[in-house]
């Protein structure tokens, strides 16, 4: 196996172990992904407990689904990360989140308003909520790209969850923190008063 393979394997795991312990995963729910070149990607197995997670559980595997490395099975959602790919080669890892205050945002087909000036720094402001599509299908993948196509780094997924991309997995990975983030923020402004969006200042 490639060196630059190797770290990215221990890499990711060690990004899902230390977003696990910050409540963005919980179980074994969300995955992630990096595109290496010539239609493939590196991406966390299918039902997997995050603490048990080592790097040779990550699945090499092509945009059709087709392993290519690993023993396990990749991510229930591999049809949504490829999709992903295929639409926006720009976007080189992705971050999946059922972060709470985020999925409830989701849950309730809401966006996020742009509220918080890391928003528009990290995320290209407000986050948009992509329509519903039932898990595991790439219909949710060709839904978030409707949101992601207009420049965002980050959408909900409706009744599901968050999708953040990047050029990279930090990036990616900064992303859906700020995304649950900014959720947090706008839930508890909410709570007080009328949140005002940035736009207005
Ligand atoms: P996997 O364990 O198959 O990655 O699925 C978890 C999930 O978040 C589905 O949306």
């Amino acid at each position: 196996m490639e060196m630059k393979e190797k770290e990215l394997r221990r890499r990711m795991v060690e990004i899902c172990r230390e977003s696990f312990r910050q409540g963005l995963f919980t179980g074994t729910s969300g995955n992630l992904s990096v595109y290496l070149e010539a239609g493939e990607m590196l991406i966390t197995p299918t039902s997997l407990r995050y603490d048990q997670m080592e790097p040779e559980d990550i699945v090499r595997c092509d945009l059709e689904g087709k392993v290519l490395a690993g023993a396990r099975q990749p991510s229930s959602e591999w049809r949504m990360h490829a999709e992903v790919y295929r639409a926006c080669p720009q976007h080189k890892a992705l971050f999946h989140t059922h972060s709470p205050y985020a999925t409830a945002f989701a849950v309730v087909h809401r966006s996020i308003p742009a509220v918080l000036i890391e928003m528009q720094l990290f995320l290209g402001g407000e986050i948009p909520c992509a329509a519903y599509a039932t898990p595991g299908t790439r219909e949710v993948g060709l839904h978030a790209v409707t949101c992601l196509q207009e420049g965002a780094g980050a959408c909900l997924l409706a009744n599901h969850g968050v999708l953040a991309v990047g050029e990279d997995l930090e990036q990616a990975r900064l992303r859906a923190e700020y995304v649950e983030d900014a959720a947090r923020i706008y839930h508890y402004a909410a709570a007080l008063g009328e949140p005002v969006t940035i736009d207005r200042l």
